[in-house]
């Protein structure tokens, strides 16, 4: 009896001490050098649950400003059970951007975007999707295949929100997109064939940064089951219209490689990975964005008011004209409206918008990040008052007179930077430059109870609704 209590008091002993030494090992983890300050936070969970806390989504995160005031610009912490360097400093941040590749992505969105996916696979399959991305998504595209849909989805939501009495923005912006994307690269569907696809982005789970594991019923066996729903139906989609001889939409062709001079052919599985990556980004930010965007407008009297003058100019303009469509150059008329999203876009960036795993160690200043780091550049460069007077006003006029293109910049970063920059902020800012266009020939207002928090991805609450009365002095009954 002795004997066996004796054997499991070593084994209690060993497991204890095996624990310990790990848990040590997890909270002070080494490198070639000296790590950047900070804390590791408890086994696994690491600091997540504060870093995740909602917080404004115009003011940067309280994690973030506290562990400055404590460790300085660059610190170390463990979220989704990964090793992670934060930086807000702006050399730093550039430099990781540039000279590294892999995005710093927790193990769950790697799973959620699949192994294979062409632009996580490799280098060259990387570069090669972008730059048939760029045809599709650079000012040329934008000008020749884009501004079209998006000028005509966005005027026949806003009819129907007017008539309705109202609508939800980000809803709204998220159909006007997924509308316009499935156009693209599905070419004309059957209406209960779009209403599948609609439904299916509707029901979504939202929030990319999760632990990896999936357990039945937990966020990230939904997000790869929701995966699998939409992989399935856009395959689907494309090999029934190939059956048939269906011509497929102008994205797909030249992701697939079948316009003009396109080379290398891809697998329809990869094209459709590739396909279904660039949905899921681009649903999971503009719409958030532009509800944001439109919150601060709505809040700002004086904005609002310049907006609608700036729109109410160019609705007289095309009506005199007797012209339908808004055109490029209408789109780049809208000064104070760019003015307005730049704006939008500083404010909002509460978020790292560089991320990247450290592919080779890297030093800064005494301190050494190791390969194999997640690294999280956050660009509170927006919030610096020595580049920004007054950093948490929302004040387009700030912009006065600066390039309004820009999209990135030393002291602008809300679309990454790097070999990763967003290949769709182009898009995004037209989307949302048209989509304010629509709002604005129309009496609209927020409710005042809209909240926008961010945790992680923004986040609306109580709905990012607008109430939309057709009572307006500029003619809607006229072609325009
Ligand atoms: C306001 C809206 C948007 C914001 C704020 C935004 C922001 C970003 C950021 C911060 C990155 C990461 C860059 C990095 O790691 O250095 C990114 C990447 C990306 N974005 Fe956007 N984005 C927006 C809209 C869009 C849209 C509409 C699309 C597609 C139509 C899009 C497609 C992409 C793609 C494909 C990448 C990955 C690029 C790569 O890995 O090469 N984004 N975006």
């Amino acid at each position: 009896m002795v004997e066996v209590y004796e054997f499991w008091t070593i084994i209690v002993t060993l497991v204890v001490v095996k624990l310990c030494h790990w848990i040590y090992k997890w909270r002070n983890p080494t490198s070639n050098g000296k790590l950047p300050p900070g804390s590791m936070g408890f086994p696994i969970i690491g600091e997540t649950l504060e870093f995740m806390k909602p917080h404004d989504a115009f003011q940067l995160p309280t994690f973030l400003t506290k562990k400055i005031l404590r460790h300085g610009p660059v610190f170390r912490t463990s979220l989704f059970g990964a090793r992670v360097i934060i930086s807000t400093d702006i050399g730093l941040n550039m430099e990781i951007a540039k000279t590294n590749h892999v995005p710093g992505a927790p193990k769950s969105l790697a799973r959620f975007f699949g192994e294979n996916n062409l632009f996580v696979k490799s280098k060259e399959s990387h570069k090669h999707v972008r730059n048939l991305t760029s045809q599709f998504l650079g000012s040329q595209g934008l000008r020749l295949r884009m501004i079209q849909d998006i000028d005509s989805l966005a005027r026949t939501h806003m009819e129907l929100g007017a008539k309705n009495g109202g609508l939800d923005i980000k809803e709204t912006s998220s159909k006007i997109l997924i509308e316009c994307l499935a156009k693209k690269v599905m070419g004309d569907m059957e209406p209960h064939a779009a209403k599948e696809l609609t439904q299916c982005w509707g029901g979504f789970p939202r929030g990319w940064f999760r632990f990896s594991w999936s357990i039945p019923g937990n966020g990230v066996y939904r997000m790869l089951k929701a995966r699998n729903q939409m992989m399935n139906l856009l395959k689907e989609t494309v090999l029934k219209k190939r059956a048939s001889g269906e011509e497929l939409g102008e994205f797909f062709k030249i992701i697939f490689g079948e316009t003009e001079g396109g080379s290398k052919k891809m697998s329809i599985e990869n094209a459709i990975e590739y396909i279904f990556t660039f949905f899921v980004i681009a649903n999971e930010t503009t719409p958030g964005v532009l509800a944001a965007t439109v919150k601060l407008i709505n809040d700002n009297p004086r904005v609002k008011q310049e907006l609608q003058r700036e729109h109410k100019r160019i609705f007289q303009d095309k009506t005199e004209k007797d012209e339908a469509d808004l055109t490029w150059e209408d789109y780049k008329s809208m000064t104070f409206t760019q003015m307005v999203i730049n704006e939008s876009l500083r404010i909002t960036s509460t978020v790292p918008t560089m991320l990247r795993i450290v592919e080779h160690e890297t030093h800064v200043g005494d301190y050494t990040i190791p390969a194999g780091w997640i690294f999280m550049g956050f660009p509170s460069v927006h919030f610096n008052p020595e580049k920004y007077e007054d950093p948490l006003a929302f004040n387009p006029w700030r912009w006065e007179g600066k390039d309004l293109g820009v999209i990135l910049s030393r002291t602008y970063m809300p679309f990454g930077a790097g070999s990763r920059l967003c290949l769709g902020a182009e898009f995004a800012k037209m989307q949302m430059a048209i989509f304010i266009h629509h709002l604005c020939r129309y009496t609209w207002s927020m409710k005042t109870e809209t909240k926008v928090l961010r945790r992680f991805i923004l986040m609306f609450p109580r709905g990012s609704d607008v109430q939309i009365s057709e009572d307006t002095e500029v003619d809607n009954s006229a072609v325009y």
